[in-house]
């Protein structure tokens, strides 16, 4: 979001961490201005009287890689509060004399801190017993503190997880306090900006409609657009927000790509053209799809694939409609962050999202994301400010390139009917037994190998069907759903009794991280 240079604000230095975005939306939730900027760009004349605040982000580099990371020391230097995290901890540490090492224990996911010291910092942070559960997501560590610097807490693999310099205002923490699973983050963060930068609030989110419909217009002017609508919750978002700022330039495109949810097709047809009337191009390219993907089985050239026979599609729709100048979508923040970093830092890439890696390089359109800094759920808030419907609002969230990425392998017609089936029966059970809304996101794939059952006094041979239900607030990290025995038991006699073609179901026990929530 373009900012208005006379707010105070929190600057936040991105070295490329996957939670960058994280940090400045926990920062807009507490009601105080931030930015971002990478630590490629950032000068120290950058940092005005309007900085109250300087957080040093995580990222996948090591300190020691000098030559790939630069960053201006006198940026610290200013007087200016600073909370190093996790990188940003190791980056502050070792400008102050400390040193980092590889941590002899990896650190990956939930783990245990201790606290040592009193630090406003941690001000109502811990709760009894003065422990504290954090996220962790971490090779390296802080093995030498540096001098003036006290240690506040440890976790058994991390001697210093959390340390001050109170005299120099100065913070590191080795875990993530922006992501939800760290127990009491968003308090470490508050005290930060209230407690140690004395900042006010001075950022509201009631502006954020009319500043997300003035910004669009501004960008297209008086231009046609075309809106990618996939029925979810953030084209459906992108495309009220375009009708509010646009009206009739609107030209919403429905692409069946033949990956669908089963009946997807006709449920997206009759909200958006029938009960919204909305200006909706129905297209069926079930064959292009499923011929482009023929024998094709690594999941970056399947997301490439589909990307760029979405474009080729609305572009050929652009050209009948004439004169259109922009390609819309509803690119989330946590879309963008896996496929590239948006300041231009090394985030590394987790995956190419099919709504920005997989666009051609040399695309007519111009893109139209005016969700791109934003995280899920802040898309359905908005959503239900834009009076769409809770039915809507609610869907879990159902990836671009749809069932092709939950097909690990080569896609064939026979695979693709028989996951449409597991994950309605999935679907189905969870709404029938009051589980959809307690789920963020939940769905059926199918593994490529065939496992022995036995049916009927009959040996079979047939496929291995994996649900997946996570809990997450944003899609950035997410936990494993903890079904009762007997749901379990229920769906997956449902879908081995009445599929032919699955004989075995398990269930995804995973957390993100490590794995991502879709298979590919
Ligand atoms: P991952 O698998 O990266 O997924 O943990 C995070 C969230 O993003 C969704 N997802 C996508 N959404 N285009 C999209 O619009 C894509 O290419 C894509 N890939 C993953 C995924 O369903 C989950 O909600």
């Amino acid at each position: 979001m373009s900012l208005d240079k006379e707010l105070n604000k929190i600057l936040i230095v991105d070295f490329g961490s996957q939670f960058t975005q994280l940090i400045a939306r926990r920062i807009r939730e507490l009601g105080v201005f931030s930015e971002i900027v990478s630590h490629k760009k950032i000068k120290s004349t950058n940092i005005t009287k309007y900085t109250k605040g300087i957080i040093l982000s995580g990222g996948p580099l090591n300190v020691y890689e000098i030559k790939k990371y630069s960053f201006d020391k006198k940026i610290i230097e200013k007087g200016i509060p600073v909370l190093g995290i996790c990188f940003g901890h190791q980056i502050l540490s070792k400008l102050n004399g400390g040193r980092v090492k590889q941590s002899k224990h990896r650190e990956f996911g939930l783990a245990n801190i201790r606290e040592k010291k009193d630090s406003l910092l941690t001000k109502n942070f811990f709760k009894s017993r003065k422990n504290s559960k954090v996220w962790m997501s971490h090779a390296d560590q802080v093995s030498k503190m540096p001098k003036n610097f006290s240690v506040i807490a440890s976790s058994n693999n991390s001697k210093f997880a959390i340390v001050e310099n109170k005299k120099r205002n100065f913070y590191g923490v080795q875990f993530h306090p922006e992501v939800t699973h760290t127990e009491n983050g968003k308090k470490l963060i508050s005290n930060f900006i209230f407690l140690i930068c004395k900042i006010k609030k001075n950022w509201s989110s009631k502006d954020q409609r009319m500043k997300l419909i003035k910004d669009l217009r501004n960008q297209v002017g008086k231009d046609k657009v075309i809106c990618a609508l996939s029925g979810g919750v953030d084209s459906s978002v992108v495309a009220q927000l375009l009708n509010k700022a646009i009206g009739k330039k609107l030209f919403c495109i429905f692409v069946n790509t033949g990956m669908l949810r089963k009946n997807e097709e006709k449920q997206v047809v009759q909200t958006f053209k029938k009960k919204l009337k909305i200006n909706l191009i129905y297209v069926n390219a079930e064959k292009e799809f499923i011929k482009k993907l023929s024998n094709v089985s690594d999941p970056e050239k399947k997301r490439k694939i589909i990307g760029n026979l979405f474009i080729k599609i609305f572009e050929r729709y652009a050209r009948k409609i004439k004169d259109v100048k922009f390609l819309a979508q509803g690119t989330l923040y946590p879309d963008l962050i896996e496929s590239k970093s948006v300041t231009g830092s090394q985030t590394s890439k987790i995956k190419s999202h099919h709504n920005v890696g997989g666009l051609p390089k040399r695309m007519k359109l111009k893109l139209v994301e005016p969700l791109k800094f934003l995280f899920k759920d802040e898309v359905r808030k908005l959503g239900l400010e834009l009076n769409l419907s809770k039915e809507i609002i609610s869907r879990h969230p159902f990836p671009g390139p749809g069932l092709a990425i939950r097909m690990p392998g080569i896609i064939t017609k026979q695979k693709i009917s028989i996951l449409k089936e597991a994950d309605y029966y999935f679907i189905k059970a969870l709404r029938e037994n009051g589980l959809y809304d307690k789920i963020w996101q939940a769905y059926a794939a199918l593994l490529p190998v065939k496992t022995v059952g036995v049916m009927g006094d009959n040996r079979t041979y047939e496929y291995l069907c994996l649900l997946r239900a996570i809990t997450s607030e944003d899609g950035m990290t997410a936990d494993f759903y903890e079904f009762k025995k007997s749901f379990t038991q229920m769906i997956s006699n449902k879908i081995v009794n009445s599929i032919r073609g699955i004989n075995r179901v398990v269930y995804d026990i995973t957390s993100k991280p490590p794995s991502t929530i879709e298979l590919e």
